[in-house]
C-alpha cells in the first residue's frame, strides 16, 4: 500500500492529488489545507470520479490535521502563496518560508522516513529551506521545478515542429525562474534527431525564450500562478519515487560539489527512485552553457541569503 500526502489543497496541490489518483500513482492520497472543508470538500468530489475514470485510489482530505498523514511514503508540498500577475517567484519568499518551514516539521513528525517533493515557490529556495531546516538526507528531499520546465520546453518544441509531444526530448537545468531557467536546446531532440537539425536558430531561439517565461505567460492569461502542468508534474515525480521507476528528470537538488556547485539546491539532471534522487547525471555542459548555469546558481544563492535576512534558517 502506498501513501502520498499533498500539503497544500489549492489549485496545483488538488491537480496534483487528482492525477496521482486517476494514474493510480498511489493507493492512498491524503490531501491536507489549512481552510476548513476545502480539503475534504476537494477529496470527495474527486472520490465520485473513481467510478467514471475507473481508479480505485482513495483521497480523504483533511484541515490541518497532521496525524492523518501518518506514515506517508512521499509528501508533496505545495503550501504558499501562488504569484499574481507581473511578480516574480522570489517575491513570494517572506510568507512562504514560513509556512514551508512549519508544514515540513509538521510532517516529519508523522512521517520521519517521508521522501519531501517540494512545489511551493520560490521552488528552489524552499527546497534549500527544507533541506536546511530539516536536516534530512539530501536524496530525500527533491524540488520539482526542472520536471514543469522541462516538460513546457517539450510541448514548445512539439508545437514548433508539429510533432507528437511524447516523442520529443530535452532538458531544462538551472533555477526555476523566468531568468534562471535554461532550457538545454543543444541537447533536445525528436527521435533521436538533435532539434537543431529540424528547426531554424530562430525558431528554436522563440522556443527557449517560450519556455523561460512559460510561468509568466500563465500567470498573465489567469490572474495567479499555472496549476494542470505544476500539479502533473509534482505527480510524475512522486511517481518515478514510488513506483522506483529510475526515471531521469531534471529536478532541483541539493549540490556538493556537481556542476561546480556547492551548499545549493538547483535543478540538474537526477535518476528518481525509491530512495527519493539517487544519482545525478552530470551533463557536458559547453562554456556557454556553463557561464549561464553559474549566473543561475548567483542568482538562486542571491534569494537563498534572503532566508538568513528574515532569519527563516
Ligand atoms: C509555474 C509556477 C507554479 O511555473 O512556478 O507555473
Amino acid at each position: 500500500m502506498s501513501k502520498v500526502t499533498v500539503v497544500g489543497a489549492g489549485n496545483v496541490g488538488a491537480t496534483c492529488a487528482n492525477v496521482l489518483a486517476f494514474k493510480k500513482i498511489a493507493d492512498e492520497v491524503i490531501m491536507l489545507d489549512v481552510k476548513e472543508g476545502v480539503a475534504e470538500g476537494k477529496a470527495m468530489d474527486m472520490n465520485q470520479t473513481a467510478q467514471l475514470l475507473e481508479f480505485s485510489s482513495r483521497i480523504k482530505g483533511v484541515t490541518n490535521d497532521y496525524a492523518a498523514t501518518a506514515n506517508s511514503d512521499v509528501v508533496v508540498i505545495t503550501s504558499g502563496i501562488p504569484r499574481k500577475p507581473g511578480m516574480t517567484r522570489e517575491e513570494l519568499i517572506g510568507v512562504n518560508a514560513g509556512i514551508v518551514k512549519s508544514v515540513a516539521e509538521n510532517i516529519l513528525k508523522y512521517s520521519p522516513n517521508a521522501i519531501l517533493v517540494i512545489i511551493s515557490n520560490p521552488m528552489d529556495t524552499m527546497t534549500y529551506l527544507a533541506s536546511k531546516v530539516t536536516g534530512l538526507s539530501k536524496h530525500r528531499i527533491v524540488g520539482m521545478g526542472g520536471a514543469l520546465d522541462s516538460s513546457r520546453f517539450k510541448y514548445y518544441l512539439s508545437e514548433a515542429l508539429g510533432v507528437n509531444p511524447t516523442e520529443v526530448e530535452g532538458m531544462v537545468i538551472g533555477g526555476h525562474g523566468d531568468t534562471t531557467m535554461i532550457p538545454v536546446a543543444r541537447l533536445a531532440t525528436y527521435k533521436g534527431i538533435p532539434v537543431s537539425d529540424l528547426l531554424s536558430k530562430e525558431a528554436l531561439d522563440k522556443v527557449v525564450a517560450d519556455t523561460m517565461v512559460g510561468g509568466a505567460t500563465l500567470t498573465g492569461l489567469l490572474g495567479t500562478s499555472a496549476w494542470y502542468a505544476p500539479g502533473a508534474a509534482g505527480a510524475a515525480v512522486v511517481e518515478s519515487i514510488i513506483h522506483d521507476q529510475k526515471k531521469v528528470v531534471p529536478c532541483c537538488v541539493s549540490l556538493e560539489g556537481e556542476y561546480g556547485q556547492n551548499d545549493i539546491c538547483i535543478g540538474v539532471p537526477v535518476v528518481l527512485g525509491k530512495n527519493g534522487w539517487e544519482k545525478i547525471i552530470d551533463l557536458k555542459l559547453t562554456a556557454e552553457e556553463k557561464e549561464k548555469f553559474e549566473a543561475s546558481a548567483a542568482a538562486v544563492r542571491k534569494t537563498n541569503n534572503v532566508l538568513n535576512e528574515i532569519n527563516a534558517i
